[in-house]
């Protein structure tokens, strides 16, 4: 028996439509002569172009598909430290970027990035910033831990009236150790990033500090903090660090963080998963003490507490510590039954990770890979300031350049033409 199509979606039934009245037939002759074209032109090869243009004309396509922007790629080379999950090589590996070296001392992370990118990554990176097994690469990568800095030090080296450079004020701290392989490699770019206040910790000193530093190493630094909820539906909010060496960029790069897509912003809804089993669901005991905590801050006036989030919004920010209660973003549920946590699958899709790596890619618990999302940057955020950090560097590599050609040859010698003329002449056929 044959079936019968009835429902078109409504732009191909417009189409259909149309075309039918301009040629003057019924649309089910229309349609069964296309498919019976179709069949005998089934190898792709034989299809005359015409076939094609007729059923979606040349104006409508292009007032219905809007020009995609060509990505802005180049292959460098770059190494990812303190790597976590791996949310910044994502993002660098979008535009072109080749991982050659990553760290990362948690043994989950360490497994979960093995099966996602084939890579095990080196340990503690004060044992590696000593010795010397980090490959050269264009850009270096890392989402250090914000340690506090030791000040005090600072201050009684000041009151002594002693010099004291960036070992001075650093000595101990993870920044340090990834300021002495800076140091070492000296590669031309960076991209590093942190949590959002790392501005304003110690009073600013802490981030003067660290912008001090890599300035003293060499760098032109830029910052700014970016709010992921632009490219997927959780507010998280990261300063994000980039810098250029000054001997091989100059003093000013013309570098520019992105601005925002123009898309509407995702809402909460799109990665929620259609059917989610009942352990998700947060136990009466858990939902009634998560209310009260929440009414004793009200009363307090402050904002802690747990929060039932907006299905059509973006959620708060998804911490390390979300496999604990879920409380920070629970999802609400029909039929009067609890509110639920997200899955490990919707974290990784709120994180904006591909499908595959954050559901059947997961290789740990449950609570490690809340914890490793939690940990993560959204590799969207990544790609869009990658983007403009591959801007530049291609303009300088074509700059270096003394006629904007890339490949060109050095100073080879020229050859006199009659005598290569001569010579050629002279050849026995072969
Ligand atoms: C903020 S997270 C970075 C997350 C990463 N950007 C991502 O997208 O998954 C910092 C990471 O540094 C790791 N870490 C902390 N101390 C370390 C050390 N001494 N050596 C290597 N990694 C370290 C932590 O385990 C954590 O995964």
């Amino acid at each position: 028996m044959h079936g019968q199509i009835t429902q078109l979606p409504d732009d191909i039934q417009r189409r259909v439509s149309a075309l039918a009245e301009r040629l003057q037939m019924s649309e089910d002759e229309l349609v069964r002569s296309l498919l019976e074209d179709a069949l005998e032109f089934a190898d792709p090869q034989d299809v005359e172009p015409e076939m094609t243009r007729l059923l979606f004309p040349e104006t409508e396509v292009t007032d219905a598909t809007p020009m995609t922007k060509p990505e802005t790629t180049l292959p460098f080379s770059f190494i990812d430290l303190f790597s976590g999950i791996g949310g910044l090589r994502l993002g660098l590996e979008s535009v072109g970027g080749r991982c050659v070296f990553s760290c990362e001392n948690d043994r989950f992370a360490q497994k979960t990035y093995e099966s996602w990118f084939g890579e095990n990554p080196a340990g503690d990176v004060t044992e590696i910033s000593a010795c010397g097994d980090i490959p050269d690469h264009d850009l270096l990568a890392a989402g250090f831990p914000c340690q506090p800095f030791s000040i005090a030090g600072v201050s009684k080296k000041n009151s002594l009236g002693r010099a004291h450079g960036f070992r001075d004020r650093t000595q101990g701290t993870l920044f340090f150790h990834l300021c002495e392989i800076i140091d070492r490699k000296q590669p031309p770019t960076l991209l590093l990033e942190n949590v959002k206040n790392l501005k304003s910790h110690d009073r600013g000193r802490t981030w003067s500090t660290i912008e001090g530093t890599l300035q003293e190493l060499g760098y032109e630094v830029f910052n700014r903090i970016i709010d992921a909820a632009d490219y997927v539906p959780q507010h998280r909010e990261r300063i994000f660090i980039v810098g250029f060496r000054r001997d091989v960029f100059g003093e000013a790069p013309p570098f520019a963080f992105p601005t925002p897509p123009e898309t509407p912003r995702p809402k909460l809804h799109q990665i929620l998963q259609a059917e989610v089993e009942d352990r998700y669901t947060l136990s009466d005991k858990l939902w009634q003490y998560l209310q009260d905590y929440a009414e004793k801050h009200r009363r307090k006036g402050n904002g802690f507490g747990c929060t039932v989030a907006k299905l059509g919004g973006t959620t708060r920010t998804l911490s390390a510590r979300y496999h604990k209660d879920g409380s920070e973003i629970l999802i609400p549920q029909g039929d009067g039954k609890n509110p639920r946590r997200l899955t490990p699958l919707e974290a990784g899709r709120l994180m904006g990770f591909p499908e595959d790596l954050a559901g059947p890619g997961q290789v740990v618990s449950d609570t490690q890979a809340y914890r490793q999302f939690g940990n993560a940057v959204v590799p969207a955020v990544i790609k869009a300031v990658a983007q403009q950090i591959v801007t530049v560097m291609r303009a300088a590599v074509v700059a270096k350049s003394a006629n904007g050609c890339v490949l060109k040859s050095g100073s080879g010698e020229r050859r006199n033409l009659d005598i290569v003329t001569k010579r050629l002449a002279q050849r026995k056929p072969r």
